[in-house]
């Protein structure tokens, strides 16, 4: 496995490869979530370069970008044994040679949920994807529905820029209790990391009560539920179409549906979602 920090040792290695490339991008910290998308391009491709880098323009809010844990020597012991080929881990300079002032325009996807709760977020997870698109070209790209939502805009991201890949979306990995895996868990002491099962178990319950109430007073149900449990606080719950992410107002409505939770544990934001 090469450790590579310069978008030109990129290019330079991946040049003498004529095979399939594929890509995940993380912001490392990393877990058995990220590495089930990592085992997904190893059976997939021929290549396989995994990045780590904790994007600045991403973060809304400045604290977590200080918070957010850096644990590069395991990340890369889990990236070997994984059968990474190349770990691209550069530099703030090296993605942002100068300042990035793109502003994309994700229309109504953006307007919702994590968009509406994280302004400018969206942005700057189109700022850094693009560019590490740009340097490492895959044919492949593998993101998990964990995030849900950033999984829709980096398909509109492409759709855009008109890039030559497929974006493959893979299952959200969970621990043995239900709590969605996240970088952030480890930030969670022990009281919030018992109760922070409440959210996919609710969640769940909520699928098995779809029929019994209507779209609003579900939504209501599961945040009553959830901020019943001490240590939890609902930011939001939605229920959204699964292909626009626009709120559902009625169980009629066309096509599938989702719903999404965004919870804080004291200080930690996590974010859940599961089909209906
Ligand atoms: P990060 O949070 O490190 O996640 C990297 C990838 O792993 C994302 O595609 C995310 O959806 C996926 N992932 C995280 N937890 C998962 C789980 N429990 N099950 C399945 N997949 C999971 O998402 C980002 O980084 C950044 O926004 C990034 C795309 C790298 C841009 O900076």
């Amino acid at each position: 496995m090469q450790i590579l920090t310069t978008a030109a040792e990129v290019r330079r290695e991946l040049d003498k490869r004529s095979a399939t490339v594929g890509f995940v991008p993380t912001m490392g910290a990393l877990h058995a979530g990220h590495i089930s998308l990592v085992e997904r391009a190893r059976a997939e491709c021929d290549t396989v370069v995994v990045s780590i880098f904790v994007n600045p323009t991403q973060f809304n809010d400045p604290d977590d970008l200080i918070r957010y844990p850096r644990t590069p020597e395991a990340d890369c012991a889990l990236l070997a044994e994984a059968g990474t080929d190349i770990v691209f881990m550069p530099s703030v300079e090296e993605i942002y040679p100068a300042p990035d002032t793109r502003q994309f325009a994700f229309g109504a996807l953006e307007r919702v949920m994590e968009g509406e709760h994280r302004p400018g977020h969206f942005n700057g997870v189109g700022q850094v994807v693009s560019r590490l698109l740009e340097i490492v070209a895959p044919d492949r790209a593998y993101f998990g529905e964990k995030d849900y939502q950033q999984l829709a805009i980096i398909r509109e991201l492409v759709r855009q820029l008109a890039l030559p890949l497929e974006i493959v979306g893979c299952p959200i990995r969970r621990d043995a209790d239900g709590l969605a895996l996240s970088s952030r868990n480890v930030r969670l002491n022990a009281e919030q990391r018992a109760a922070a099962p409440a959210i996919y178990r609710t969640l769940v319950q909520a699928g098995e009560k779809a029929s019994e109430m209507d779209v609003e007073q579900l939504e209501q149900w599961v945040a009553e539920q959830i901020d019943a449990v001490a240590e939890l606080k609902t930011e939001y719950i939605a229920v959204a179409d699964a292909a626009t992410l626009q709120p559902v107002a009625s169980w009629d409505a066309p096509g599938d549906k989702r719903i999404f939770a965004a919870v804080w544990a004291g200080d930690v934001r996590l974010i859940d979602n599961i089909a209906l």
